[in-house]
């Protein structure tokens, strides 16, 4: 099981079936905040939820298509970061995030996404990243910033938030612009 020492408070490790109640606890804790750009979270109701988008996940982790790792701050379970869209070919993935609401605002995303970064580029052998979020979601939108990421373009109505089209931001590094 993956495990990534992020720094001496959080730690990146796999999501594993025995994390399902924790996970829906800090989902339905948070839902009010969530909601607002994820529109999974609605559909999100009970424990079985959340154990199965856990197994999904294993199942493409080990086809190498997908991982979806638990964000531990202080040996606390405080949201999900997750690789998708993993493309071998061209070497390239997005990552997705959240952070429950009463562990944002520390710096535990930014530094989870440094620490995933890092390791997809060296272990992976990963040559591009992407992040993608919706227009209106700024806090999500610093992140890649924050990390030195290129704005590439708009994808205009590419995503469907409660009933409404939105535009999605696509932002992108590549392995020769990341400082290790
Ligand atoms: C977007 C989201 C993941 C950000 O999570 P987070 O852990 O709060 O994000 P960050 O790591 O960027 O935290 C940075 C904030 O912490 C502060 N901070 C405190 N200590 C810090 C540190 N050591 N390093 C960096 N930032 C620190 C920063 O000042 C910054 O504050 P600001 O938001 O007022 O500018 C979170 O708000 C979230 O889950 N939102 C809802 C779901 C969502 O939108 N997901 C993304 C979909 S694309």
């Amino acid at each position: 099981m993956l495990e990534l020492r992020v720094n001496d408070q959080i730690t990146l490790r796999q999501l594993a079936p025995g994390d399902a109640s924790n996970l829906y606890r800090q989902i339905d804790a948070s839902r009010k905040t969530l909601r607002k750009f994820l529109p999974w979270v609605d559909y999100n109701t009970n424990e079985e939820h959340s154990l199965r988008f856990i197994q999904l996940m294993q199942r493409k982790a080990d086809e190498q298509e997908a991982m979806a790792l638990g964000m531990w701050y202080q040996e606390q379970l405080c949201g999900v970061m997750d690789l998708h869209g993993w493309d071998h070919l061209l070497q390239k993935a997005e990552i997705g995030y959240w952070v429950s609401e009463a562990f944002q605002r520390k710096g535990i995303a930014t530094a989870c996404c440094k620490a995933l970064i890092s390791f997809a580029f060296k272990n992976l052998r990963l040559n591009k990243i992407e992040i993608r979020f919706v227009l209106q979601n700024e806090r999500s939108g610093q992140i890649p910033i924050r990390l030195g990421f290129t704005k590439e373009g708009i994808l205009r109505h590419s995503a469907k938030l409660h009933g409404q089209y939105v535009d999605m931001v696509v932002m992108g590094i590549l392995r020769e612009d990341w400082k290790f």
